[in-house]
């Protein structure tokens, strides 16, 4: 049985898809990452994956975050967008288990409502009895039913703050597609700072100046992946942003070793 404060690992739509395409799985990087998670060997891990090319074309083609309106097409989009979850779900999951980590997919949409985009029910008990046999559960991000809006789109970014508050997680690591978190959008910016360290004062000050998304994200990119992370850091979670796409940054992130990217501290 496991007492230990969980860490929770995002693997970033932007790092293991290409964005700019559709359907398109960095496969590549899906398998390193998966080796450097087995190397890391934590007991207390959770994995959250974002959409990518999978989830967000296809949310964004039928209007999913914003809810029903009363379109049948959208019936079909939200199965279309939570199915595409589940095939890149799938590579994910076919990497982790290939490395022998006992990985078990939990879908959102089968455990969790929410109401106007923020989770509402979560019925954990799956879930939990999985952490305590030392499973490593899998969410991602995934189309949802929602109380007031009739259907939406629950972020990763999102459900990686939910479990860490949940769970009093002691460590997000979150992976991209950038070496962590810069004061403007590098892949816009050739001149960008990235930041090493920051405070939860310092991060609410730089907040307006964080951009979106490369490609298409119907979650808000950067700046609503922040806004999400905030609660968690103010409780207490430390959170490590690093670039997911180069070699051993995850593994070392995972054991607390220093990496190319930012921390981020409530103090
Ligand atoms: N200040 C910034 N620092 C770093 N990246 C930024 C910044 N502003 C915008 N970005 C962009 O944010 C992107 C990462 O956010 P994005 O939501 O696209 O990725 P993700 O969360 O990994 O993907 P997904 O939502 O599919 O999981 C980067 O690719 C970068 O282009
Ligand atoms: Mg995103």
């Amino acid at each position: 049985m496991n007492t230990e404060r969980p860490v929770i690992l995002k693997l970033g739509g932007s790092a293991i898809t290409d964005k700019t395409g559709e359907l398109a799985a960095k496969t590549e990087v899906i398998n390193r990452l998966a080796e450097e998670i087995k190397r890391a060997d934590l007991d207390n891990l959770i994995i959250v994956h974002g959409g990518g090319s999978f989830g967000h074309p296809t949310a964004a083609k039928y209007g999913i975050k914003d809810g029903y309106k009363e379109d049948p097409a959208q019936k079909i989009g939200f199965a279309e967008t939570h199915h595409v979850m589940t095939v890149l779900n799938g590579l994910v999951m076919d990497a982790l288990i290939w490395h022998e980590i006992p990985a078990v997919s939990v879908a959102p949409s089968s455990c969790m409502v929410t109401e106007n985009g923020k989770v509402k029910y979560f019925d954990e008990t799956v879930f939990k009895s999985m952490a305590k046999l030392v499973f490593t559960p899998v969410m991602y991000g995934d189309a949802v039913l929602d109380e007031k809006l009739g259907f939406t789109i629950l972020s990763g970014d999102q459900l990686v703050a939910y479990l860490a508050i949940k769970y009093n997680a002691k460590k997000i690591v979150i992976g991209t597609d950038t070496d962590g978190l810069f004061d403007s959008d590098p892949k816009t910016n050739p001149n960008a700072k990235p930041y090493k360290h920051l405070t939860l004062k310092e991060l609410k000050e730089i907040q307006p100046k964080l951009g979106k998304a490369t490609g298409t994200d119907v979650t808000g990119g950067m700046a609503s992946k922040i806004a999400e992370l905030i609660p968690a850091i103010e409780q207490g979670t430390h959170v490590t942003i690093t670039g997911a796409t180069k070699g051993l940054s995850i593994y070392r992130a995972l054991t607390d070793q220093s990496i190319l990217g930012t921390e981020i501290e409530k103090a």
